[in-house]
């Protein structure tokens, strides 16, 4: 007699990584009997993958729990559990605040989950935060077909950087790269089951030092061109990058790689350089700023996004302005940009806090410059050919949507069923979020 499958709902906060993590820990509850459902209603085991990077995603995770104490009420079998960087900051605390909660995962115990879970069936409320020194991932049951033709794929976690702002350091760790042959096993894989775009995760990635069956440490330039070998892998991306982990061989690869994409997030936070030596960023905006050069002498179509943060403890009217100018100076195709979010254990709580209004308008500066900046990245590409992977189709009938390489939304319309692949297209239209075109 086979029982029916019991039902898992998994909600993702945060950074791609999680994402990651998340359909990892979805496989690992597969062989337990467990499928995924939308609906935490019709659930018997709601995760919640949580992210602790700023104080309104950490607590959206608290009243997201307590959404969920009706559900339980109703349904007393009905285990939660808290994984991700929040369990791995707050473990314990977390079921001292919340009693509804059945188990505690932090982000480096996932290969631990059947085995939790089946504790909390038993009444338990096991709780696993320990950093491990094994590869997690090799833990886990094998990837599953994947329903699109892009993947992620982690390479490398956690962070030894320790901005004076950040809590990942703390949540995920020691830097830790991947072996190169696990790594390129698991690429194989997702393309022969019809990947053909691969982005390589990690918190700092291009900080990757992967030991390779050659005996020797491989950085991301040597990686990326090893994994653009992989037939059917059309397209590679990588992030989250930091400035003093750009190496020169990595530049090259953005020259001699075609299927490296044009597109590279890299953070610099502040134009400052008194912020930046604050914030513990351990280089200058000049240096920045020649870097960037360098990236776009070697791929001048380039396009480039990176994060700020406004209001940093000490930031004065002068340190914003510099912000604003280094904006102007790259010309990003987008950018994210936070309020200084005062966290835990990090140096920068204590110091002294820029008021929240002043802060607040600093922010919005910097978004609208950087909006402006989008706009006319967006503008830029009207007329011109680009190669897009199409993902899915789009909400009118006969549209596809599908990602530049440029990591545009592209709207087309085609007769035939273009998921999965990659066409030139014109660009005829362009919004904000998006561009339309036609297959040329
Ligand atoms: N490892 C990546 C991502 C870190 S988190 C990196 O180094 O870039 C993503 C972004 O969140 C950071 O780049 C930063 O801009 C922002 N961030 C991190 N901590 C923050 C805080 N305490 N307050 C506001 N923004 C923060
Ligand atoms: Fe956080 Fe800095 Fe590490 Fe990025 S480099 S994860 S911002 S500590
Ligand atoms: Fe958040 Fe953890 Fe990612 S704190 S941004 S989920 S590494």
């Amino acid at each position: 007699m086979t029982q029916a499958p019991k039902k898992l709902h998994i909600k993702t906060y945060g950074c791609q990584m999680n994402v990651y993590d998340s359909e990892r820990m979805a496989e690992a509850m597969a062989p337990e009997g467990y499928v995924l459902t939308e609906d935490p209603a019709e659930a018997d085991l709601v995760l919640l993958n949580t992210c602790h990077i700023r104080e309104k995603a950490a607590e959206k995770v608290y009243s997201d729990l307590g959404r969920l104490r009706p559900l339980k009420e109703a349904k007393p079998d009905l285990k939660i559990g808290v994984a991700g960087c929040v369990a791995q900051a707050e473990g314990e605390e977390i079921m001292r605040r919340m009693p509804l909660v059945d188990l505690v995962v932090g982000s480096q115990s996932y290969h631990h989950l059947p085995g939790m879970v089946r504790a909390a069936d038993r009444g338990e409320h096991p709780v696993e935060t320990e950093f491990p020194v094994e590869d997690r991932f090799t833990l886990l049951p094998e990837r599953p077909a994947p329903s699109r033709p892009t993947a992620f794929l982690t390479v490398q976690e956690g962070c030894d950087k320790f901005c004076a702002f950040c809590v990942v350091p703390y949540t995920r760790g020691a830097e830790m790269s991947r072996p190169v042959d696990r790594i390129l096993a698991e690429a194989r894989k997702l393309v022969s089951k019809g990947v053909r775009e691969i982005t390589l995760l990690g918190q700092n990635v291009n900080g990757y030092h992967g030991q390779a069956q050659d005996g020797e440490t491989w950085g991301l330039g040597r990686l990326s061109r090893a994994l653009a070998e992989i037939d059917g892998l059309d397209r590679i991306r990588y992030t989250t990058s930091h400035p003093n982990d750009m190496s020169d061989d990595l530049i090259a690869a953005h020259a001699e790689e075609p299927k490296l994409m044009p597109y590279l997030h890299l953070p610099v936070q502040s134009g400052s350089d008194r912020i930046l030596k604050l914030m513990n960023r351990h280089h200058t905006a000049e240096f920045y700023l020649r870097l960037i050069e360098r990236i776009r002498a070697a791929r001048p179509d380039i396009m480039l996004s990176s994060d700020f943060i406004a209001g940093f403890p000490g930031e004065t009217e002068q340190d914003h302005r510099d912000t604003l100018a280094l904006i102007g100076a790259v010309g990003y195709g987008m950018a994210y940009s936070f309020k200084y979010s005062p966290r835990p254990g990090t140096p920068a709580a204590g110091r002294d806090q820029v008021d929240a209004e002043t802060a607040d308008r600093r922010l919005h500066e910097i978004q609208d410059l950087i909006t402006r900046q989008q706009r006319a990245a967006q503008e830029s590409m009207v007329g011109r050919e680009v190669g897009v992977l199409f993902e899915k189709p789009g909400r009118l009938p006969g549209q596809w949507v599908g990602k530049s390489d440029y990591l545009q939304a592209v709207h087309v319309e085609a007769p035939e069923d273009m998921r999965g692949r990659i066409a030139r297209v014109r660009i005829a239209a362009s919004a904000p979020n998006s561009l339309a075109g036609a297959l040329v």
